[in-house]
């Protein structure tokens, strides 16, 4: 029920909602189960959903951490908005629809790792609290571990690694993310990483230390 309702929030095409649910009977009525997967993996499967404004550093400690789980011998994708969007999504704007088709299609291919036993760490501005429910809404709230990248958009707009706010400033790029397109911060998330006050380092201590208990392989 919870899942409509997210849906309905801004109207939502609640049809997306029934779609869903026919596809999670398809793929879910695989007779290998996800938790057989998860023993052959030896791990628990969970989303890690990075939050935040472009250059806020999401991609710096996606791959990071990406890197560290996989040396304690973890089995992981990082899915990223640069990457998705020149494959999966390149049919997509940054327009609210746009957006919001994005992150569904991202949620979606979540649900289908996790179901493989696989851990995900998601790269994605996902600028509003709707997008965001949405996503863990089809991935499900137990395994969905929201984080928060912050950093404010003045020091994201100096770093400017892609030059987009500059041309975003020039009116050269439209709905960018800060500049003429909101971002809402997450009110509630599991985590908060501020980009600016630690280092790489000391942050990848603190996600560790949070995510590794909720990845060890569960005994049913
Ligand atoms: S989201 O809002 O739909 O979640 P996503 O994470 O996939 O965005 O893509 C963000 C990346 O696309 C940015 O890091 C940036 O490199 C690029 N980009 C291009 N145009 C825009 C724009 N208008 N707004 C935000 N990011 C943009």
């Amino acid at each position: 029920m919870e899942y409509f309702n997210h849906y309905k929030i801004r109207n939502y095409p609640i049809f997306v909602a029934f779609n869903h649910q026919l596809m999670v009977n398809s793929y879910f009525s695989s007779k290998i189960t996800r938790e057989k997967k998860e023993f052959r993996l030896h791990q628990h499967a969970m989303s890690v959903w990075m939050t935040g404004l472009s250059c806020a550093g999401k991609t710096t400690l996606g791959l990071a951490l990406e890197k560290e789980l996989f040396d304690r011998g973890f089995f992981i994708q990082l899915l990223d908005g640069d990457d998705v969007r020149m494959g999966l999504n390149r049919d997509l704007t940054f327009s609210t629809e746009g957006r919001t088709e994005n992150i569904r299609r991202i949620a979606e291919v979540n649900a289908l790792y996790n179901y493989s036993g696989i851990i995900t760490i998601n790269c994605f501005i996902s600028p509003t609290h709707v997008i965001r429910n949405m996503a863990r809404s089809i991935i499900g709230p137990d395994r969905f571990v929201e984080v928060f990248v912050k950093a404010p958009l003045s020091l994201c707009e100096e770093r400017d690694v892609k030059g987009f706010y500059r041309k975003a400033r020039q009116g050269l790029i439209k709905d960018f993310t800060g500049i003429d397109s909101p971002f809402e911060e997450p009110e509630h998330p599991d985590l908060i990483l501020e980009t600016t006050t630690e280092t790489v380092e000391q942050t990848m201590q603190r996600m560790i230390a949070y995510i590794l208990p909720l990845i060890q392989f569960k005994p049913a």
